[in-house]
């Protein structure tokens, strides 16, 4: 049987030493200051930090950061074997081998759940009660959803969107929330305004880390993250109907948030420092975004905020969102019936999407470039760099693979660059002015990519220059004879 929700996911990673308690830290700026340092700075594999007492708020009302950073909170989460293990590439391998034999589980609905222990409806609807953080210095307000879950409906077809965009509370009873052009949340969106009708919308928080993990990567459109979540769980994601809205709501989240969009009603959002390690939408404009009308609150006795901190490189959620992103990638290599794959990483050091890095063994003319392409049009909107390298590399080493650019390619031979590829507001590479023009009337953002072939060149491979490094049979050797001395030394 499977944990049921994150407060089983956390008393598990909790008992076998992954969350550091912390007491006493504000939400002003302080609790996702400390999440951004350790990230970047502190001792590895980081905990999640748990924090309570949090001034102004009741004892238990408890936010949390660094979710699934260490490979405990993610083996734990996607419900892997970690045997002793922390090598990235085995983990994601195994993760894949999983999957494949996986099917999607739609979600059971239920008739109660903990997220009703308390229902705030009317008056009492309050989204200021939790402590939700002023994440960054230059922020124009406080984000209740980073690591959220925002649940939607195609008026259509009834397919239920699972997707994490950021929302900025507004005051008691409004949030505002941001939603990339081009996201299945802005097409379900604009269906709804399209027919000048409101879209339901709930925003979880606190949801189950499988769910949580769906929502951050795309799935093709009409496959619900519910489905997938419970695919990779072997048992279904228990929803209650939404009291206001009639959407699922995950019966065991921490908090949610149920409410409605209007058709043309927009509220200035932001700044807000993003996952690139810029305040990349418009600098430090705010922006019109639409308001979520808060229709009722529910939530957990001593809910748990679950926040993400998005900064410069290293920051708390790179690890869950390298591995599923490279994973998602590698999927669509295999469905383009690409060969030899033997790793992909999409390399936080590009907010985990701008660069991404291929392994293979090259089995044909020309199997680098195909590689190369379908890579990094598997990206959406946000691909930039894709780096091509041979199966001696490890692709998420990007060291390793740095060695590979500068020393088995060749600029003039081994860099292709396409244009006019998708784009989004979020490309620090567009200017402000430009992206200001996206909105009214609605103008499309294109970007440009570049593959880097880092492979051996094909048609001279076995003569290239044999590697100087020490072979693993010697190194075993060594380790052998010297086994006191490399403890101190490793
Ligand atoms: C912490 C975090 C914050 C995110 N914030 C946003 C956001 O504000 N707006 C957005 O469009 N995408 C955001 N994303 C990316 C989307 O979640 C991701 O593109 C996902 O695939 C969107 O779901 P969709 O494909 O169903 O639209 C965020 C991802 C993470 C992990």
């Amino acid at each position: 049987m499977s944990y049921k929700g994150f407060r089983d996911w956390l008393q598990i990673i909790d008992r076998d030493g992954g969350v550091k308690h912390i007491s006493g830290v504000d939400w002003n700026l302080e609790m996702s200051g400390i999440a951004e340092i350790v990230a970047r700075e502190g001792k590895k594999p980081m905990p999640a930090l748990l924090f309570d007492d949090i001034p102004g708020y009741p004892k238990g009302y408890r936010t949390m950061c660094g979710l699934m950073n260490s490979p405990l909170g993610l083996a734990t989460a996607l419900e892997l074997p970690l045997d002793g293990k922390t090598d990235m590439m085995s983990m994601l391998q195994g993760w894949r081998s999983k999957m494949r034999g996986r099917q999607p589980i739609p979600p059971k609905l239920v008739t109660s759940g903990p997220v009703q222990e308390n229902v705030l409806t009317g008056d009492r609807i309050d989204v200021l009660k939790f402590p939700s953080p002023k994440v960054h210095e230059l922020d124009g307000g406080r984000y209740i959803g980073t690591a959220c879950a925002i649940i939607q409906k195609d008026p259509d077809t009834g397919w239920v969107n699972v997707g994490v965009y950021r929302s900025m509370v507004i005051d008691r009873n409004r949030v505002a929330i941001h939603i990339l052009e081009g996201q299945d949340g802005s097409i379900i969106m604009n269906k709804y305004f399209a027919k000048k009708q409101p879209m339901p919308i709930a925003i979880a928080i606190g949801v189950d880390p499988a769910l949580w993990a769906a929502s951050l990567v795309k799935m093709p459109f009409g496959l619900s993250e519910f489905d997938y979540a419970g695919g990779i769980k072997g048992e279904p994601i228990e929803v209650i109907k939404g009291p206001a809205t009639g959407l699922p709501l995950p019966a065991h989240a921490e908090i949610v948030i149920e409410g409605e969009c209007y058709p043309g009603e927009l509220i200035d959002e932001g700044p807000f420092g993003e996952w690139q390690g810029y305040y990349a939408n418009l600098g430090l404009k705010k922006v019109p975004e639409p308001i979520v009308r808060v229709k009722t609150v529910l939530h957990r006795n001593d809910p748990i905020l679950t926040c993400a901190t998005p900064a410069a490189p290293p920051k708390d959620y790179s690890l869950p969102v390298c591995f599923i992103r490279a994973g998602g990638v590698w999927d669509t290599l295999e469905a383009a019936r690409v060969p030899g794959i033997k790793g992909v990483w999409n390399h936080d050091e590009g907010g985990s999407w701008y660069l991404t890095a291929v392994s293979i063994q090259q089995m044909y003319a020309g199997h680098s470039t195909q590689a190369g392409m379908i890579a990094s049009l598997a990206t959406g909107a946000f691909g930039r760099y894709t780096i091509v390298v041979d199966e001696d590399i490890d692709a998420s080493d990007l060291s390793q693979v740095m060695w590979a650019v500068s020393t088995r390619s060749s600029p003039a031979r081994s860099i292709q660059i396409m244009k006019n590829t998708p784009s989004n507001s979020a490309d620090p590479t567009i200017s402000p002015e430009e992206k200001a023009k996206v909105k009214v009337p609605p103008k499309p953002l294109f970007g440009s990519r570049c593959i880097i072939d880092a492979c051996r060149p094909f048609e001279w491979r076995d003569e290239f220059y044999p590697v100087t490094r020490v072979s693993p049979e010697y190194k075993a050797q060594l380790m052998e004879k010297y086994k006191n001395l490399f403890k101190e030394l490793m």
